[in-house]
């Protein structure tokens, strides 16, 4: 197998409007990230992904790009990126842009351009349709639903035409069948490498193509929303090929795709199989919603679904063990947070290092999203406007029409899954707004600042920061360096509902790594391993007593062993 440097990486996910405001105008900025290198160097990350923050009006936080050769206002300027990539390259950090495919702004001059009339030049660079007239009334050519609700067709009165989008009625979807579309999106990647990034985060790959325009039957829903109109589909991997080719090989670029659409094991190989000649590892979602989520409007009965949660990740690691790479991690900013989703508010340190370790110990490139360090929490909405993100906001009118009584349910719903949850400010320390910024910031700061920031967990050795830094540690700069980037995974005890193990195995190392999910103790038998030492846990000792150990809640522990014949 081929090495490679982001094999040997830990990465960390910054999403820059809530990472850390320099210029005190209440959102976050490049010279923020910048003056926080320090920071990430110390927690031992050598790779960080940039959510976009190009030109943008702000429709999606920066998804919506107006121009992908320049950087938005908001966030700063291209010298502040240069100061940026420079220090970081100094620090030995290497830098991933979030790179957008599927779609730009609707400010953006090809869209401009494309939507004036049909016959101008970048028509094509965008999907019209004719509408359907059914009962004498035109409609959209398809009844398919979008990601942010409604219909993924949008009017527009200029050439009396609609044009898809599959998120916002301002993020127009590109039309990849065009090859200048693929031909401007190689120039866009090329002059961003010769800026000096090393790869990007590529967003929403997976839609790419579309199916044939067929209406979606058999639904009650106005606008069903089936993912596989428009999800892995066979000309993706054409694209990507063709990408790659140009771009990512010659530049040797690290390239992160994302493919939540449902992608099976056999589809993220064909993107990301170390022969695939596509790219080099995709973030799957399988692993987001291990639980009751989706049936329930009280937080305080959220159930992690322990045997679904290890049969996924069994799935991912073993089905690219030999011929691919897989990225490590829990959560994004698409998704509430990590304490809030898997974690125990009754046991926040020990279920938060467990989680920790129980990631961190496989077998990929692990990503850590901002805060999750010092286990930053969901935030409590409790009033609709206080949603920022346009998915939140749908989510809520689409619940309200459900139950229009029930305004609390609905906001209730809303704020489980809410993007929001994980764009709240960073929490860098006690002082107002979480040190954030002196102003208050755009995005909400959580309340709970004084007790989950920073600062106090530098202090506090015994931290969830500090176990991330010793996990980050053991990973990048220990004697079980190579056991822990190349060995083999061998996950254990598959039906155990609560008690996730896994072994890791190079030459004559094997680590033997176990995670209870459980607030009760459980015990557990040891005796087919010789136990040599414990390389890391998150209780001061084990309750090993005639080969069995009592896991006590939540437990997690890293041991090396030698296994008996
Ligand atoms: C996935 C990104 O992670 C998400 O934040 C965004 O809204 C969509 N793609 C659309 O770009």
């Amino acid at each position: 197998m081929q090495k490679k440097w982001w094999m040997e990486s830990v990465g960390y996910q910054i999403y820059p409007k809530s990472f850390y405001d320099s210029n005190q105008d209440g959102v976050g900025d490049l010279n923020g990230i910048y003056e926080k290198l320090e920071y990430l160097k110390d927690l031992g990350i050598n790779l960080v992904w940039i959510c976009p923050f190009y030109d943008s009006p702000m429709d999606d936080n920066g998804y919506d790009v107006r121009d992908f050769y320049k950087v938005s206002k908001l966030f700063g300027s291209l010298e502040d990126f240069r100061k940026l990539v420079d220090k970081a390259h100094e620090l030995g950090i290497k830098i991933v842009m979030d790179f957008v495919l599927n779609h730009t702004s609707d400010e953006h001059q090809w869209f401009i351009e494309s939507k004036s009339a049909v016959d101008n030049p970048y028509r094509d660079y965008y999907i019209w349709h004719e509408g359907k007239i059914v009962d004498g009334k035109k409609i959209e050519p398809t009844n398919w639903g979008s990601f942010f609700g409604g219909s993924c067709w949008n009017y527009d009165e200029t050439t009396d035409s609609y044009y898809m989008k599959i998120f916002s009625n301002k993020m127009p979807d590109l039309n990849w069948n065009n090859p200048m579309v693929q031909e401007e999106m190689v120039q866009v990647g090329k002059w961003w490498l010769d800026f000096g990034v090393d790869g990007f985060r590529i967003d929403a790959v997976s839609h790419l193509d579309r199916d044939e325009f067929i209406d979606i039957k058999d639904s009650t829903d106005k606008y069903p929303l089936d993912w596989k109109k428009f999800s892995n589909l066979p000309k993706v991997h054409d694209y990507l090929k063709k990408m790659n080719y140009e771009l990512f090989k010659p530049y040797d670029a690290l390239t992160i795709g994302e493919v939540g659409g449902q992608a099976t094991i056999e589809e993220a190989k064909r993107y990301a199989g170390f022969d695939s000649n596509e790219l080099s590892m995709v973030f799957n979602f399988d692993h987001n919603w291990c639980n009751n989520l989706f049936e329930i409007t009280n937080p305080k009965k959220l159930k992690t679904n322990v045997l679904d949660l290890k049969k996924t990740f069994n799935k991912w690691q073993t089905a690219f063990e030999n011929d691919g790479w897989v990225p490590l991690n829990w959560l994004n900013h698409d998704q509430p947070r990590l304490m809030s989703q898997y974690g125990d508010f009754k046991y926040p340190l020990e279920s938060g290092k467990m989680l920790a370790t129980a990631l961190h110990m496989k077998r990929g490139t692990p990503f850590i999203y901002q805060g999750e360090e010092i286990g930053m929490t969901n935030y409590p909405f409790d009033d609709v406007n206080e949603f920022n993100d346009i998915s939140s906001k749908a989510t809520y009118t689409y619940e309200l029409e459900k139950t229009p009584d029930d305004p609390v349910r609905a906001l209730k719903v809303a704020s489980l899954r809410s993007r929001d949850n994980a764009r709240t400010a960073m929490q860098w320390s006690k002082d107002l707004y979480g040190g954030f910024s002196e102003v208050k910031p755009l995005l909400p700061v959580n309340r709970n600042y004084r007790k989950i920031n920073v600062e106090d967990q530098i202090i506090d050795k015994n931290s969830l920061w500090h176990h991330y830094k010793k996990l980050i540690e053991l990973r990048r700069f220990s004697a079980y360096r190579d056991v822990i980037t190349y060995g083999t995974y061998e996950q254990i005890d598959l039906d155990h509902d609560q008690i996730y193990i896994y072994k890791r195995k190079l030459n004559d190392q094997t680590l033997l790594i176990i995670n209870s999910f459980s607030k009760k103790d459980i015990k557990y038998d040891l005796s087919s391993y010789g136990i040599l030492s414990v390389l890391l846990s998150n209780y001061k000792n084990q309750k090993i007593k005639q080969s069995h150990i009592t896991l006590r809640p939540f437990e997690s522990i890293v041991f090396e062993i030698k296994e008996k014949s």
